[in-house]
């Protein structure tokens, strides 16, 4: 069911320096930062040849993303995104197998323009999940 991974989302408390890290230490492709006031957070897109690792920073003040740095100061990977086919028949599948939806259980826009679901960690390893229809 699930296909590729779309990308790797690090939580940061200073993208400044974790743009840098990634640029200059790491040697990748960094964005510039992007503001998306909907999701509460601010994103810069690092492409690899294989994948996507997305670096996010809290914005405003009700950010998804703030209870996390709380307990992880120094950062560290916040969800991991694997694409789908078919992302209300995905949905579908894992609720009939007993995981859990987050929110309302409707897809969202995400980071990319396409929708998106995110599934309990508890239900998958730890691993906050998110769902992207390609
Ligand atoms: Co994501």
């Amino acid at each position: 069911m699930i296909g590729r991974l779309n990308h790797v989302a690090i939580a940061v408390g200073n993208l400044a320096s974790a743009m840098k890290l990634y640029r200059e230490t790491l040697g990748a492709e960094v964005s510039e930062p992007l503001p998306q006031p909907a999701h509460g957070v601010t994103v810069v897109f690092i492409q690899l040849p294989n994948t996507k690792i997305e670096l996010l920073e809290p914005l405003g003040e009700a950010s998804p993303i703030a209870k996390f740095l709380e307990r992880n100061p120094d950062g560290g990977i916040h969800h991991i995104c694997y694409e789908v086919d078919d992302l209300l028949a995905a949905r579908d599948r894992l609720k009939a197998g007993g995981a859990r939806v987050l929110g309302d259980g409707e897809p969202k826009i995400g980071a990319h323009g396409k929708p998106v679901l995110f599934l309990h960690p508890k239900d998958f390893n730890g691993t906050l999940i998110e769902l992207e229809q390609i």
